[in-house]
């Protein structure tokens, strides 16, 4: 059963009429489905249960505390990227042996935080990051765990700006040099060698890259272990795409199947770092219409959520599906969805077919739960919007509208 749905031409978030919440708490907002974050969790998390394994959220996808909450009650670890993103999971009461911590940039203050909260391992992308590692945890007196993540080089067949996997991007170490360090960080005084890692991309809409990386990797790990460095986890990242308009992505049970046909005698637990494909369809963002207006070309629908609340129309030129809140059959017009910035850059949709919408109608933007909110801005000084969470006939707010006041916090005349 889909959790957002029609009923009667009026736009549901599982029992709840997202009218009614514009009504309680303005527009935009974001809203997210409870049952749908629940279902995608267990589809991903499930589709690998005949295998040991660790589903880790990638917190950057969408870092709400109450959704990592939820997620945590389920049995989930995280991905993390920051010390906000730690701060974060330990606030939603995840397990830190269920954490792992990626990133090329991570910072002395990061590290130190990650070693004394006990993550599970750092994902270490350079050699100077992992001198930095060794002398923190021999200064705080811990023994810290480490994967290299490796950088296949395999191309994810995604959008330039979101593939990680390749020679030239700035992620991980290439697998040639991956091995040398290996062997540097068993010389090191207070690091633990527990796994290798990767992340390609995201939004990957076949396996074949997937399986290209895993066999990369299964080479290195027979290598390493004839070295004697014991490998016991493989982090194979995130990055499975979902359905924006016409992808036809694996399903994880499909995903899954392919991996642990490829993965049977390997004697690695399995860690994962999905985002998008728990969160993005979960969630969508509901706008209000504030003018039509038509241009000497083009019809312009202007709403009160702009570029600062759904940045990746702009960034990278993505689809979101739009629709009306209240469904009432008109013919089609093509329109411009734009916002209020002050930037032509500032759209959710561009010559898009929409059925004729009127001035102060409500129009969801689909697909939003991932990379939405959590990527969102102050930018024209707009107070960011609240996160919502619809569970069956009840919702409640999970952040709040920010205020005027907000935007000021910090900032002081000298
Ligand atoms: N693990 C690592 C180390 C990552 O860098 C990422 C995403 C993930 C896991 C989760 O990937 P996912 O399963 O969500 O594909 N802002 C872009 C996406 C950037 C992804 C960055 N890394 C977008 O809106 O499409």
């Amino acid at each position: 059963m889909h959790h957002f749905h029609y009923q009667d031409g009026r736009l549901y978030c599982e029992q709840v009429p997202i009218e009614v919440i514009a009504q309680e708490v303005g527009t935009p907002f974001y809203c997210y489905s409870r049952a749908t974050l629940i279902r995608h969790f267990h589809a991903f998390d499930k589709a690998f249960a005949e295998v040991n394994h660790l589903t880790c959220f990638s917190v950057k996808s969408c870092s709400n505390v109450a959704i990592l909450h939820l997620f945590a009650t389920l049995g989930a670890g995280m991905d993390i990227v920051s010390g906000g993103e730690l701060y974060r999971s330990l606030k939603a009461g995840v397990q830190p042996d269920k954490i792992v911590f990626s990133g090329v940039g991570k910072s002395e203050e990061e590290i130190v935080y990650g070693l004394e909260a006990g993550i599970l391992m750092f994902n270490l992308e350079s050699p100077q990051e992992m001198m930095l590692l060794d002398e923190c945890a021999g200064r705080l007196g811990r023994r810290a765990s480490i994967a290299i993540r490796v950088n296949p080089d395999v191309d994810p067949r995604t959008h330039p700006y979101i593939s990680t996997g390749l020679k030239e991007n700035k992620f991980g170490i290439d697998l040639e040099a991956s091995e040398a360090m290996y062997a540097q960080a068993m010389e090191m005084d207070n690091l633990d060698i527990i796994g290798v890692g990767c992340h390609i991309g995201s939004q990957l809409t076949e396996v074949a890259p997937f399986v290209d990386t895993l066999d990369r990797l299964k080479g290195l790990i027979a290598k390493l272990r004839q070295r004697n460095i014991q490998i016991r986890y493989l982090d194979l990242g995130g990055g499975l795409g979902i359905t924006y308009a016409n992808e036809d992505p694996p399903h994880p049970t499909e995903y899954a199947r392919v991996l642990i046909e490829d993965l049977r005698h390997l004697d690695c637990s399995l860690i994962f770092e999905p985002g998008r494909v728990i969160v993005g369809n979960a969630g969508t963002l509901i706008t209000r219409v504030l003018y039509t207006k038509k241009g000497p070309v083009k019809n312009f629908l202007v709403v009160d959520a702009g570029m600062n609340d759904l940045f990746r129309p702009s960034l990278y030129g993505s689809y979101h599906h739009i629709q009306p809140v209240i469904d009432r059959e008109r013919p089609e017009v093509r329109v411009d969805v734009v916002g209020p910035i002050c930037e032509s850059s500032d759209f959710l949709a561009r010559d898009r077919d929409l059925p004729q919408i009127d001035q102060g109608d409500l129009l969801a933007v689909m697909s939003a739960g991932a990379y939405g909110f959590s990527m969102s801005s102050n930018y024209n000084s707009r107070p960011r919007p609240p996160e919502i969470l619809v569970q069956e006939d009840k919702f409640e707010v999970i952040r709040d509208r920010e205020t005027y006041e907000d935007l000021l916090r910090g900032e002081r005349i000298p």
